[in-house]
């Protein structure tokens, strides 16, 4: 299982007093150390966390595959295309939300993606679809020619979250619901089945599979022994943990994690 940890959030801390610490790109040497196979940086359009300087910084200083998540916005487009990541992952963004809260409507921007993908495509990057784990969403991927789906957890984690843990849940229909734990189960079951069959039908289409979204050290290990699922992308929880176990040490425990016995 590959893995590509997220750095905005060491960004949000230092825009959180408007410094230049915590600085991420101090975090290049920590997971080179930590044999980490990508960083993944997502480039806001209101610049909330990462702005276009780390991006670039990051690019030139990290000798490893960097995979950068933008809105399909023409700005967004632009920078992805001069500063020449090796993977644009494509995600929805609203300006309200705290964080990506579902995956692209590929339907609905299937004439768009055609042209950004063939022009990412022709520049040499890889290309990912943020997606919800749907059938439909993946063939459509497949009709896109990308290289890779990300396959949005979101759902999974907050039932998780739910259930087992008192971790904070922000998914609107998820907080609607009772807190009826019969129920939670099934979706839970539910939510993991999607997951599998859509990564199932992805490999079949010949799409690489990544996940990423509210994982962390209690619901990783379930996603990590889906088979066609090949590299999660982590972010708030490594660096949420790393403020009391050090970046290293919560990288590997992270690793350790999901060293799955498939
Ligand atoms: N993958 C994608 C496409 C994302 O948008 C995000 C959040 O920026 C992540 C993975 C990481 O999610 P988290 O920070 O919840 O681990």
């Amino acid at each position: 299982m590959l893995l590509g940890v997220n750095i905005d959030h060491i960004a949000y801390l230092r825009e959180a007093r408007r410094v230049n610490d915590p600085d991420p790109l101090d975090a290049l040497p920590v997971l080179k150390k930590c044999g980490v196979e990508q960083i993944t940086v997502h480039l806001r359009e209101d610049r909330r966390h990462i702005h276009d300087e780390d991006l670039y910084s990051i690019i030139k200083n990290a000798y490893m595959p960097i995979n950068l998540e933008c809105s399909l916005a023409d700005e967004m487009i632009e920078i992805a295309l001069k500063a020449k990541p090796s993977r644009v992952t494509l995600v929805p963004e609203k300006r309200e939300e705290v964080t990506t809260e579902g995956g692209l409507d590929v339907k609905k921007y299937f004439e768009k993606l055609v042209k950004v993908c063939e022009r990412l495509k022709y520049s040499g990057i890889d290309v990912s679809l943020f997606v919800d784990p749907t059938l439909e969403a993946v063939n459509l991927a497949s009709e896109l020619k990308v290289k890779w789906v990300e396959l949005h957890t979101g759902t999974y984690a907050n039932i998780y979250a739910m259930l087992y843990s008192n971790l904070r849940h922000t998914h609107n229909s998820i907080k609607e619901l009772e807190l009826d734990k019969g129920k939670l189960h099934h979706l839970l079951e539910k939510s993991i089945k999607e997951l599998i069959n859509t990564a199932n039908e992805a490999e079949k289409l010949g799409l690489l599979v990544a996940a990423g979204h509210g994982l962390n050290y209690y619901n990783v290990k379930t996603i990590a022994q889906i088979e066609n699922i090949k590299e999660l992308n982590i972010g708030q929880s490594i660096i949420a943990r790393s403020v009391f176990w050090g970046l290293e040490e919560a990288i590997k425990k992270m690793q350790e994690e999901i060293k799955a016995d498939r």
